[in-house]
């Protein structure tokens, strides 16, 4: 769980991880989401470099359904906070799920699809959601206008989630492709795992997502993670 981010979109105050939903800290609400699913075992968080040990108080203070959980320093970028995880997973474990530690509510149901999908037979796989909102590609021109290139066909479009599931050995193999590449000087750190895959010619498929599994960027999600959290908690004892 890559938790090692500023939230520089949320705003000032504390690292996003330890902003509080309901009262609990985002990383918390991201861990129990994930520890709910009986295709869990352990779950490895990569937490700001300077806030190990607060994550890791934070995490014994919070029941966490007897899963195993490990704290790792992340790093500058998430593929290098995910990459720095990615080491602190014993070798015996097949399967990794990467989740962001800003999608706190994401039902368990994703979760179990995403590892079933892995489990059957997928080497990376994705959640995502249909767009609600027309996308256009634009030469970008911060603050002026921005001429359109091109309007792709929304229904081919997906708005990707997370948690993403790999088998290990791919995802390892990837990470350390980038990193390789980095070194020479080449492409840009991705913004999700799949990406990577895709980049060095993997196949990644995706299952279904849900609206509540959306990311906690800027100070509206907060808003709303607050509601649904609200509503769960009235309706099934969350
Ligand atoms: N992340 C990380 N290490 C980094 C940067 C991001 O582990 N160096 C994690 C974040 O903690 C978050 C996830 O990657 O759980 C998704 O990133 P994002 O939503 O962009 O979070 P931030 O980078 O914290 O936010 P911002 O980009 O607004 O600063
Ligand atoms: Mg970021």
């Amino acid at each position: 769980m890559p938790a090692a981010g500023r939230g520089e979109r949320l705003g000032p105050g504390a690292p996003k991880a330890l902003r509080e939903l309901g009262g609990v800290p985002l990383l918390v609400h991201a861990v129990r989401a994930l520890a709910r699913s009986r295709a869990v075992g352990l779950v490895v968080v990569a937490a700001p470099a300077d806030g190990v040990a607060e994550v890791v108080g934070l995490l014994d203070s919070h029941g966490l359904d007897g899963k195993d959980v490990r704290v790792v320093a992340g790093g500058a970028t998430r593929q290098e906070s995910v990459r720095l995880g990615l080491a602190a997973i014993p070798a015996d474990v097949e399967i990794v799920l990467v989740h962001d530690a800003a999608r706190p509510l994401v039902p368990v149901e994703v979760v179990d699809a995403v590892a079933a999908a892995v489990r059957a037979g997928a080497e990376a796989v994705v959640p995502a959601v249909p767009l609600a909102d027309t996308v256009k590609r634009v030469e970008p021109n911060r603050g002026g206008p921005e001429p359109v290139l091109d309007t792709p066909d929304r229904a081919t479009l997906r708005a990707v989630q997370t948690p993403q599931g790999f088998r290990r050995e791919t995802l390892a193999e990837v990470h350390e492709k980038a990193l390789t590449e980095e070194a020479a000087g080449g492409l840009p750190p991705v913004t999700d795992d799949a990406g990577l895959v895709e980049r060095f010619g993997g196949r990644v498929v995706v299952v279904p997502g849900h609206e509540e599994a959306f990311k906690v960027t800027r100070p509206l999600d907060l808003v709303l993670a607050e509601a649904v959290l609200a509503r769960r908690r009235a309706s099934d004892g969350y």
